[in-house]
């Protein structure tokens, strides 16, 4: 694997001839995605900015252009009219300021009077190396362009360098702006900070530090926090770092939510229990981010990027990693979240493919399954013989779904365990699985639970096998995303 100098992954990109050469090659990749947004070049990581705005739906990756590496982050911009296809949009904030000079890290965006202001953590470095995160905000023009305005605060002196990922709220009931931070305390806890305003681009003040009764002491700093409104309920999410979780294989980084009663005058978010939900089961995601949905202000679309910090993939030596999920509708029943793929991704349906004719399984394709009771055994790429894949196994005695992907011949972040688990306390009745040339994103229970997942099939690699009483439908599915060289 190639080591990275500071200088390599700090280098500024001046122009879109330097990766030119690193796109032709990439493209070329048999695990290019070809319904999924991914890195144009180098390496995603958390979406940004998930906003709907002058009739489209504009959503940014944090972007590192020179490899399968953290260094220097851009925010790349994507746009759809459908969320389902999808167009590279080039870069829109480059990190050429002071205050932003070693990365433009993550955030959120505000529809505000026919404009669109985007707020990320400029993530400034002295000399010494020393990190000074600062809260920024620009305005997106029509091109597609970023024009900075003044960044509208500096970092808080009361907690540790880790204070990022802003998220802009607009509360209705007082008329106030806030913006809620992912933060460390001095005696290292992760927490919520939080800043408000009466203007979205200036007069910002600390208000103070979000209360949750219970999770005083849950990891050490929590990236990514958002609070949203979904069926009437307010939902806390974010991605507690350096703790374990039951059933999480030693993983040390989750993205959850919390269920509960947001007050804003006393700055407490009340949960409804002490459960810190894990949003999604599978191997790799992390870093959510919510699009409020512009004709119901109790639904939000989420997306979440199919990857989790230092982990490696297989793509790494091809100099490019990285996609986001799809895009989820949110709602909330049985007091937790449920995800469904939009409705639109229907019309990416092509083929019916008979399994009683061939055992073949596309690479890119839908597969749905109706449970007529008892267990379940099925392999995606599995090998001719029918061994090795994917396994999903439903287990109707022990009420749990497993998936484990130990027995494909690619394998990567092993030392995070290669088994995940899900209690199903009302059994299973269905699955949709959503399969991409490198993902595969398995929805149980019209979205009661979700597990993506990174999988990387080599030759031979490309059978399934079923086991279990259901009725099976499979179909071929279209492109959605291009390979766009823009930049
Ligand atoms: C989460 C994160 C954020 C940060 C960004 C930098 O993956 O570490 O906290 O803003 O990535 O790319």
């Amino acid at each position: 694997m190639k080591t990275w100098t500071k200088e390599e992954r700090y280098r500024v990109l001046k122009s879109e001839e330097e990766i030119r050469p690193l796109f032709e090659s990439i493209v070329k990749s048999d695990y290019r995605q070809h319904y999924h947004i991914q890195s144009v070049t180098g390496l995603l990581n958390d979406p940004n900015g998930f906003v709907y705005h002058g009739g489209l739906w504009h959503l940014f990756y944090q972007w590192c252009p020179w490899g399968a590496v953290h260094g220097l982050k851009y925010w790349y911009h994507t746009v759809s009219e459908d969320l389902v296809t999808w167009k590279n949009a080039g870069v829109c904030i480059r990190p050429d300021t002071l205050y932003d000079n070693k990365g433009a890290y993550s955030g959120s965006a505000l529809p505000e009077d026919g404009e669109v202001y985007l707020y990320y953590t400029g993530n400034h470095r002295d000399e010494n190396w020393v990190r000074k995160p600062y809260t920024c905000i620009v305005k997106l023009r029509d091109d597609g362009t970023a024009e900075k305005l003044d960044p509208l605060f500096g970092p808080n002196e009361n907690y540790t360098e880790h204070q990022r990922d802003p998220k802009i709220i607009y509360n209705e009931e007082n008329g106030k702006y806030y913006i809620v931070l992912g933060a460390q305390t001095s005696d290292k806890k992760g927490c919520v900070i939080i800043y408000s305003s009466d203007s979205p681009t200036e007069g910002w003040s600390f208000a103070g530090q979000l209360r949750i009764p219970g999770f005083e002491d849950f990891g050490d700093m929590w990236e990514c926090p958002s609070i949203e409104k979904i069926s009437g309920y307010d939902v806390l999410l974010f991605c507690p770092q350096h703790l374990t979780l039951p059933g999480r294989g030693g993983s040390i980084h989750h993205s959850g939510y919390l269920l509960g009663h947001m007050d804003w005058e006393s700055l407490t978010f009340a949960p409804d229990n002490t459960r810190f939900h894990v949003l999604d089961f599978g191997f790799d995601s992390y870093a959510a981010e919510c699009a409020a949905n512009p004709s119901d202000k109790n639904k939000a679309t989420l997306v979440a990027w199919m990857g989790l910090p230092d982990a490696s993939y297989p793509t790494d030596d091809e100099d490019w990693s990285g996609c986001l999920t799809l895009p989820r509708e949110l709602r909330v029943r049985d007091r937790r979240l449920i995800q469904q793929p939009i409705d639109g991704l229907r019309k990416l349906r092509g083929a019916r493919i008979d399994l009683e004719e061939t055992d073949i399984l596309p690479r890119v394709c839908e597969l749905e399954l109706i449970m007529r009771g008892g267990d379940l055994e099925l392999s995606l790429f599995a090998g001719e013989n029918g061994a090795g894949g994917l396994r999903i196994a439903y287990d109707d005695a022990a009420r749990e779904i497993t998936v484990d992907r130990s027995q494909m011949k690619r394998r990567f972040n092993t030392e995070w365990g290669e088994e995940r688990r899900r209690p199903l306390p009302k059994g299973l009745f269905h699955l949709r699985i959503f399969i991409d040339r490198s993902s595969v994103e398995i929805f149980v229970n019209d979205g009661d639970a979700v597990f993506s997942s990174r999988v990387f099939p080599t030759e031979g690699e490309d059978r399934i096998k079923l086991k279990g009483d259901a009725s099976v439908r499979l179909w071929e599915l279209g492109r959605a995303v291009e390979e766009d060289f823009a930049v």
